[in-house]
């Protein structure tokens, strides 16, 4: 079977597909410079409002496609070797990571705590050592700050990732500028937007056709 054609919005290279069916299809892949990324973490996550996640089968909406499996990040490592890797909400999947390396802290309440539902705190995994890992940006369900906030580009993933947290991430993992980040699971683009808007060339893969086209169109904007 060929590899499908790409979308390519200035430095960023973007694929449809299933990103491991994509990873043997085209071995380019794994000559990237960083693994950048937010896979589904096998929790079964459907969103619902209210910092109430539910497991699926509770609501009609739609699941987070691969959520409903333990994640491996067996072959992304792999793509990366000695080079930057970072995971996100690796604690769902700490078991099957290198005992090396460290986690990082997202603080959504921003040292507020936790006074409700909302989960107030995400974790990546990285195998940078960095002095920094803590990074506080407010993000309470349609409450966000920065460039994600409702005014701005608004909520377009149900876990989608702040473009500002994806940027710091960038920076920890000491992706240089220039180099080419691979997101294989790039939901709404944050990834793609944070390499594009400060210098990184960016190769995106995302199986659902709706959060590619956002993808899509967020870059492009980005890149504008
Ligand atoms: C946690 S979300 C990523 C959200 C993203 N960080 C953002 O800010 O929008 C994971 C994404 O991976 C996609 N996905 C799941 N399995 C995939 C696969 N095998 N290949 C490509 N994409 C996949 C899902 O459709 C989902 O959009």
């Amino acid at each position: 079977m060929p590899p499908p054609e790409p979308v390519i919005i200035g430095h960023a290279t973007l694929y449809l597909g299933d990103c491991l069916e994509l990873l043997e299809l085209l071995p380019a892949l794994r000559g990237v410079d960083a693994v950048v990324t937010d896979p589904p973490y096998g929790i079964g996550y459907v969103h619902n409002g209210g910092g109430r996640g539910l497991v699926s089968g509770k609501t009609n909406l739609r699941p987070i496609h691969g959520d409903d499996r333990p994640f491996d990040p067996a072959p992304w490592l792999a793509v990366a070797g000695d080079k930057p890797i970072l995971l996100w909400c690796a604690d769902h999947y700490k078991t099957r990571l290198p005992a090396s390396g460290r986690f990082l802290c997202w603080d959504k309440s921003c040292g507020q705590g936790a006074a409700d539902n909302f989960v107030d705190a995400e974790f990546a995994w990285t195998n940078r050592k960095n002095a920094r890992c803590i990074y506080r940006h407010f993000w309470k369900g349609a409450m966000r700050a920065g460039e994600d906030a409702p005014s701005r580009s608004g909520r377009v993933h149900p876990s989608q990732k702040p473009v500002e947290l994806m940027r710091w991430c960038l920076d920890v993992a000491r992706v240089g500028l220039g180099k080419t980040v691979l997101d294989p699971y790039m939901g709404g683009g944050s990834t793609g937007v944070a390499c594009v808007t400060s210098g990184r060339k960016f190769v995106g893969v995302e199986i659902d056709p709706d959060y590619f086209a956002i993808a899509c169109r967020r870059i492009e904007a980005a890149q504008r």
